[in-house]
């Protein structure tokens, strides 16, 4: 599939849930959760059954978020039916909170830990939001205590052999700016690839102002100052709009994602979203979403699924609407970042 812009869409992003165990601060409204009812988020084979359909369409890219998408009940059957019947998916990831990938599970009778079973599905890379090691500020951050429990799934991700562990870092002043060398370091120490996220006006919540927003550049400096000059790596890409820079005297590589202060952060744009209830968005930072649950439950054959995301990859626009003070309308955690 291609757009009106030629970006070659291959990467869907699939949100599975909208719950999650953290309450961060940059993606959930602080006050009482309102979780979408069961009968509106998709099954487990509805999922599936989207994903085959968009491998028929170029997409060789996965990406499994939440929410917290490990939180979700019987979450190893959902990647064992895409194992089974999307097999062209050559590339699967999650995106985690990483609270739970220590964590004792039973797949096909044996007890192992769920990173050792999402390995063993063919899980290639997981995403792990890491935004401090201080525990203090980590709870201030994610409302929740469960640094112990990421540091042991962290441990856990490793031994468990993925090809690659990526820590992902919201950045926010006041917050977790003091933290940087020390993440940097930590990344280092045990061979994960980290990113500096700049702050996304995604969420309906609290945090989103011009105090909050700490832009890359200034990341950069701060790491500079505790770490020693970074050297541009335009040259190192991955899948996504991150920019890399290489430490001094070191191979580590650190990533910047300026979703904001990057003006050419759009270019190389290959996504497409899909909620957990069944809504295809064509960008993160822009309104449009288009129903999809409805026609695959009212019996859509293939063809008809097929051009539901020909049309929604139609109006990917050319960029995300961030800088227009964008108005967010849905709780990031019901879109999966
Ligand atoms: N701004 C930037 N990144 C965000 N994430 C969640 N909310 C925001 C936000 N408002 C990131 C988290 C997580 C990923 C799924 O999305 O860091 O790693
Ligand atoms: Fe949960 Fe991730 Fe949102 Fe934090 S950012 S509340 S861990 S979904």
């Amino acid at each position: 599939m291609e757009d009106r812009f030629g970006h070659r869409i291959s990467y869907l992003r699939v949100s599975i849930t909208d719950r999650c165990n953290e309450r961060c601060i940059y993606c959930m409204p602080q006050e009482t959760q309102e979780w979408l009812p069961r009968a509106e988020v998709l099954s487990y084979e509805e999922i599936a059954r989207l994903v085959r359909v968009a491998t028929t369409l170029g997409v060789t890219k996965l990406r499994v978020t939440g929410g917290e998408p490990l939180a979700r009940a019987n979450v190893l059957e959902l990647f064992r039916l895409l194992r089974d019947e999307a097999p062209a998916i050559r590339d699967l990831g999650v995106s985690t909170n990483g609270s739970l990938l220590a964590r004792e599970v039973k797949w096909e009778g044996e007890a192992m830990t769920m990173a050792t079973a999402l390995r063993r599905l063919g899980v290639r890379s997981l995403n792990v939001s890491l935004d401090s090691l201080d525990p203090v500020a980590y709870r201030a951050i994610t409302g929740r205590g469960f640094l112990p429990d990421v540091l042991a799934g962290l441990a856990a991700a490793r031994a468990a052999g993925f090809p690659s562990i990526k820590l992902n870092c919201v950045l926010m002043r006041g917050r977790n700016e003091a933290q940087l060398p020390a993440l940097v370091q930590f990344a280092g120490e045990h061979g994960h690839l980290i990113r500096f996220i700049e702050l996304m006006p995604v969420s309906t919540t609290e945090v989103l102002s011009e105090e909050n927003f700490l832009p890359v550049a200034e990341a950069r400096r701060i790491i500079e100052r505790g770490i020693g000059s970074l050297a541009a790596r335009p040259d190192f890409r991955t899948n996504g709009p991150a920019s890399y820079f290489q430490l001094p005297g070191s191979d580590q590589l650190v990533g910047f994602i300026g979703a904001l202060t990057n003006l050419h952060f759009c270019e190389s744009c290959n996504k497409l979203r899909l909620t957990c209830d069944g809504k295809l968005r064509p960008c993160l930072g822009s309104h449009l979403e288009f129903d999809i649950r409805d026609p695959l439950r009212a019996g859509a054959g293939d063809e008809e699924l097929r051009s539901l995301y020909r049309m929604v990859v139609d109006r990917k626009p050319l960029q995300h609407d961030f800088r227009d003070s964008y108005q967010p309308n849905r709780k990031m955690v019901a879109i999966g970042g």
